[in-house]
């Protein structure tokens, strides 16, 4: 039987609870599928400071590159908002990104038919059904560039480096063009990539399009619109079916998934894969450590559960497993059941471990 090694990194807030439910989602699949997994759970975020110092120690990352996978919860909280930026639980979320190469992260937001009064969106604008993807450039540009604090003429400003190279935009390209192929071949139609930016102001920006419109002559295939990133904002709220993928750089894709995320109705649903050019990824929830939530079981652990299955889907190649998993969830949502964050009226109110164990029912 096949055996696959799987890095936890729980960390901070909800992200232990809503990593439990992961885990428990992955081993009911596991024996489904008749592999097996075993988990090392190692530090990272205010946990690793308070534990060592650091937010991401030596050891994590060591365990993290001898795995399969990692999976991880969420980093962050108020205790540690007042740290130089260095020295941040953020800083070892940036820091593993970096560390392990992932330059891809792709962030699916689908709207489920059931969750469609979750969504704040009218129904005449979202449709029957939402399925678009944000590919996100993780490993680059502002998040990554020179900063610091200076004085001019005793005036004290601050300054951060939006900084591109050719190279990393089109490996960033290539992944958008060929997630949208994929996408395209199961939709029985010609993929669609939006490629945002923001042209009309900033030279990273159009080295940006320029790159991403000749890496596009590789896939006559697939769309290509170029979109100002003030325009994509307001498009994903006015008509977001007509976006398919949505490549961006770090920062607009950072700001422009949390937007689709209200889309699916609640960042609560939305998983992301962090991904390289081989099959090694880091898979985490989109949304943060919500430390007002913690320890009370009241979060949405379906983002976890369906980061769960990106990583089934990608890392471990286990495409019947993911979709598994993805189906457990959509029937868990059918039979009603909804944690604070989708309740509407007529559902059932469960907790963060009742919504997994409904999962792990679906999947058994
Ligand atoms: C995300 C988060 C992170 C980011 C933070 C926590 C550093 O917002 O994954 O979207 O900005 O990338
Ligand atoms: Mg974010």
């Amino acid at each position: 039987m096949q055996n696959y090694h799987i890095t936890l990194l729980p960390g901070d807030g909800i992200g232990p609870e809503i990593t439990k439910q992961a885990v428990r989602v992955l081993e009911c699949a596991a024996e489904k599928y008749a592999f097996s997994l075993t988990f090392t759970e190692a530090l990272i975020g205010g946990i690793a400071i308070a534990h060592t110092g650091c937010p991401l120690p030596e050891e994590t990352l060591a365990v993290c590159r001898s795995a399969d996978a990692v999976l991880l919860g969420a980093v962050g909280g108020p205790q540690w908002d007042t740290l130089p930026g260095d020295k941040r639980p953020e800083a070892g979320l940036l820091g593993i990104r970096t560390a392990l190469g992932l330059f891809a992260n792709l962030r699916p937001a689908i709207m489920y038919p059931q969750l469609r009064d979750a969504c704040p969106l009218k129904p005449e604008i979202v449709g029957e059904k939402l399925d678009l993807l944000v590919v996100r450039e993780l490993t680059g540009g502002i998040y990554f560039g020179e900063r610091g604090r200076e004085y001019i003429d005793g005036v004290e400003g601050a300054y951060d480096t939006e900084r591109y190279s050719v190279p990393e935009i089109e490996r960033i390209a290539r992944a958008a063009f060929e997630a949208a192929r994929r996408r395209g071949k199961s939709a029985h139609c010609g993929g669609r990539v939006h490629s945002v930016d923001k042209a009309n102001v900033l030279e990273s920006s159009r080295l940006w399009r320029e790159t991403v419109t000749r890496i596009g002559r590789a896939y006559p295939d697939v769309a290509l619109i170029h979109m100002y990133v003030d325009n994509a904002a307001m498009q994903l709220v006015r008509d977001p079916g007509q976006f398919d993928v949505l490549l961006t750089n770090n920062m607009f894709g950072d700001i422009l998934s949390d937007e689709a995320s209200q889309i699916a109705g609640s960042i609560g649903m939305l998983p992301s894969a962090s991904l390289r050019a081989d099959k090694f990824g880091l898979y985490e929830p989109v949304h943060g450590s919500a430390p007002e939530l913690a320890g009370q079981d009241t979060a949405n652990p379906l983002a976890a559960i369906l980061s769960a299955a990106m990583l089934l889907r990608y890392s471990l190649e286990r495409e019947d497993a993911a979709v598994a998993v993805e189906n457990a969830v959509q029937a868990a949502l059918e039979d009603g059941l909804r944690t604070a964050d989708i309740w509407s009226n007529e559902c059932r109110l469960v907790g963060t471990a009742e919504m997994g164990n409904a999962v792990v029912e679906k999947l058994m």
